[in-house]
């Protein structure tokens, strides 16, 4: 399987697309693949660079403002640009338009985390530059964007001019067509510090003077310069330090240039036939949030840097990788297209997880400015298990961002009524809730059970008793509170009214399935959570206790609301009803949308949608694959059959869960149509909107569907179940799976293991292979038996697809 993504067509419509694509980033910082000389006139760019959770406010309004309605708004700003590098030939400015271009690649080598452009470019007077740029975002330095530019005059020699720009003057996108997009002009950022400097001049002392401009040196030796922006956003007054450190060998002359929000480099040399000249850029960001004084932090890492060039970082950065994608590798044999889709979408996962503790994976990740930089959801139902079971630090990282804004989620809490617990807002960067449209925002309480259901999926997978003492128990505890203020007793049943499931097509009903099977699962956690640390940690528990006042009684109302959580059901159809209204409405048939009628909420009305039966995502199907066991098998089957007729998959969501839900019911087959449609969601821009940034969160939901439905992978407290099912074109499918301190090795084929042949393709059987790579023996469950792994098992598992209905 190639780890190469790599396109040879230079196609000007696609830019804005490829500048998600091809974008680098570390969790913290991402930087969207924009060409670093520009593009011509009219050519649509995003061309941002962001830093996650580095956010301003701005006020929401709202004509008809009514209690409670958020009135100010988070929004991720787009911070100074440092990728831009200008490059003139004998004067002539270099714009790649199609006319111009001998070859063109652009390739983003997704092992070793490195992206890459290269082209021949013809000036007008037919002289012939070949330029190749390889830029990475540092994962062992998440505060380096680095890029190294290289030009080389073919044939005849030219006159090179080479600008490295720092630009303050920088505003964020907006579209006001489109409501996943902010429809708002937004320009954060004022520039308090401008500096450009030719020489190993960057001063880590107390601030320049605003600008310090034109100093010029020749010299044949390498010659360094540093350009600087100190800026402020407008209303958090956060600070955001960019440090560029620019180097390159050779005669020449630089000049230094510093403007109000601007500040060059730049580079006049003459290049004979042949000829190469090589510019390294080192850009270091830091903001005041996480590094305090940013002048000095800036100056600190970049003297960290010392001498390292673009082949040692990019070194550093394929050593981490390797070991992130030794623990996350997924391979799929037989079927190209879809195993590209899969590792591109791993891949971005890996590169967008912030390992801070402090900020999270927005919808879009960093990679564009989509849903304005907010997280939701997203991460813990979808993202959240394939860091879990792969790379479980980095899941814990994520789920103390949770941890950190639970003084939002309490302050939501109270704004929406309550008088104790946490409500956390649907979405958000630093805590506040950013959704402006109640119904398919606060009313999501789901998003405090989707939290509470990572947190001990988590726990369950790594036994990390001091993250529940830490963190998850707070995070069990406030949120459960949320369940018995906002549900009631009603005779025996437990009962939760007025709210949103994951279905936001139909918001506002009484009673959602997948919110009181998720709800009654949090509260069982709960009480789990807190029997744990009565046993094992009772100086935590008397801790959280005493911090949010928590009586003994509200666990026992705890399990009391868990124990009487209503779950809708309809005998008739047998099956489980979205909510206790929904099954009463009129069916809409998605089969008769035409096309340019989807995604439905951009050309219906939401109460033309609402008042019928036709899901915008998995709601029910979700709660039954999240919940295995949790209704009868054939409810459970005759569900998905009936959600599947009236579910658009609107949102990028969806796909993935039907994928997952198939295979588990056995048909492979169907569970791949829907697999082909999530692995490649954002490489072939099926949603048509990629251009706003990457679905991070389908990205997850394909790495679920690969090992909790066609793996059939399940956790089952100290053994494991592996179901497996393959689709008829794949030969076989691989991944890796961390729990309890074992690292498992699953391989499902049909064909023959080399040296003792088991099955060949059409026997009808899956030879199933499981190695423990590391970590003591472990229960198997497959097929109604159950092993015990203690190096390598292999054997015969029943084509289940096969036999599916
Ligand atoms: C989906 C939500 C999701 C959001 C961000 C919406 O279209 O309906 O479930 O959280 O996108 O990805």
């Amino acid at each position: 399987m190639s780890s190469i993504l790599k396109t040879t067509t230079f196609d000007p419509a696609r830019l804005s697309l490829e500048e998600t694509l091809f974008h680098t980033a570390n969790g913290y910082l991402g930087v969207r693949a924009a060409f670093e000389e520009g593009y011509a006139a009219g050519t649509t760019t995003v061309r941002g660079s962001y830093i996650n959770a580095f956010y301003d406010t701005h006020p929401i309004r709202h004509p008809e403002s009514l209690y409670g309605f958020p009135e100010t708004g988070e929004r991720i700003v787009a911070v100074t640009d440092a990728q831009t590098i200008e490059l003139y030939v004998d004067g002539e400015k270099m714009v790649l338009e199609p006319g111009r271009l001998e070859s063109f690649e652009r390739t983003l080598d997704m092992e070793a985390g490195i992206a890459r452009r290269s082209f021949v470019w013809n000036t007008a007077a037919g002289k012939r530059l070949e330029v190749t740029v390889s830029r990475l975002c540092s994962l062992a330095r998440p505060e380096l964007f680095a890029m190294e530019y290289r030009v080389a005059a073919l044939g005849e020699g030219a006159e090179i001019r080479l600008a490295c720009v720092l630009d303050g003057d920088v505003s964020n996108y907006h579209d006001e067509s489109d409501p996943r997009l902010s429809g708002s002009a937004f320009k954060p950022l004022e520039a308090l510090a401008v500096e450009a400097v030719v020489g190993d001049g960057f001063d880590v002392g107390p601030a320049a003077p605003r600008m310090q401009t034109a100093v010029a040196a020749t010299s044949t030796a390498t010659i360094r310069g540093s350009l600087y922006i100190e800026s402020r956003t407008k209303v958090t007054g956060f600070r955001l330090g960019v440090l560029s450190l620019v180097e390159s060998s050779g005669m020449g002359t630089w000049a230094a240039e510093a403007g109000p929000a601007e500040a060059r480099l730049e580079l006049s040399r003459s290049l004979s036939a042949g000829e190469e000249l090589v510019v390294l850029r080192k850009n270091v960001y830091v903001d005041s949030e996480r590094h305090g004084e940013v002048r000095a932090a800036a100056g600190r890492i970049a003297k960290a840097l010392g001498g390292i060039g673009f082949s040692g970082l990019a070194a550093e950065q394929a050593e981490t990788f390797r070991a992130y994608w030794e623990a996350a590798s997924v391979s799929v044999e037989g079927d190209e297209p879809v195993a590209e889709g899969l590792r591109f979408g791993l891949f971005q996962l890996l590169q967008s997880a912030p390992r801070d503790g402090r900020s999270n994976i927005a919808a879009k990740a960093l990679s564009g400015e989509g849903y304005e930089g907010h997280y939701f959801w997203d991460t813990e139902i979808y993202m959240a298990p394939f860091f879990t079971y792969t790379n479980p630090a980095l899941a814990r990282a994520l789920l103390l961002y949770r941890h950190s804004i639970l003084d939002g989620a309490r302050a939501h809490a109270r704004e929406m009524g309550q008088t104790r617990g946490a409500a956390f807002p649907w979405r958000t960067i630093a805590g506040r809730e950013c959704s402006a449209y109640y119904p398919s925002g606060s009313a999501q309480y789901h998003i405090n059970a989707d939290i509470a259901y990572a947190v001990w999926r988590y726990y369950e997978a790594t036994g990390d008793l001091a993250f529940i003492a830490e963190a998850g128990a707070e995070l069990l505890f406030e949120t459960a509170r949320t369940w018995l203020d906002i549900g009631h007793f009603d005779g025996s049943e437990f009962r939760i009214e007025s709210v949103t499931g994951p279905d936001e097509y139909t918001c506002l009903v009484d009673n959602n399935y997948y919110t009181n099977a998720m709800a009654r699962y949090a509260l069982e956690r709960a009480v789990e959570a807190h029997a744990l640390l009565r046993d094992r940690d009772p100086p935590a528990l008397a801790g959280i206790a005493l911090r949010i006042g928590l009586a003994e009684d509200e666990v026992v109302q705890w399990s009391r609301a868990a124990a009487a959580m209503y779950l809708p059901y309809d005998a008739a159809r047998d099956i489980s009803p979205q909510d206790d209204g929904f099954l009463r409405k009129a069916i809409w048939d998605p089969a008769g949308i035409p096309a340019e009628e989807r995604p439905l909420l951009l050309h219906f009305h939401h109460l033309a949608i609402s008042r019928r039966q036709i899901c915008k995502q998995a709601d029910v199907v979700l709660a039954h694959f999240l919940l295995p066991g949790i209704a009868a098998p054939g409810t459970v089957r005759k569900s998905y059959e009936y959600y599947e007729r009236i579910t658009t998959h609107d949102s990028s969501l969806s796909y993935a869960v039907f994928s997952a839900m198939a295979a588990r019911l056995g048909d492979a087959e169907k569970a791949y149509r829907y697999f082909a449609e999530t692995a490649r969601l954002d490489l072939d821009d099926r949603h048509g909107n990629a251009r706003d940034g990457i679905h991070a969160a389908n990205m997850g939901g394909a790495w679920l569907a690969i090992v909790f439905g066609f793996g059939g992978f399940q956790p089952l407290g100290d053994a494991v179940a592996l179901e497996p099912v393959l689709p008829a074109r794949w030969r076989s499918l691989s991944f890796r799976i961390a729990y309890r301190g074992r690292s498992i090795r699953v391989r499902a084929s049909r064909e023959g293991q080399s040296g003792g042949r088991l099955s060949k393709e059409g026997e009808g059987g899956i030879v199933v292979r499981i190695e423990l790579a590391a970590g003591n023996p472990i229960g198997i469950e497959s097929g109604g038996r159950r092993f015990l792994l203690v190096d390598l098992l292999v054997f015969m598992a029943q084509d289940r697809s096969r036999s599916a209905p």
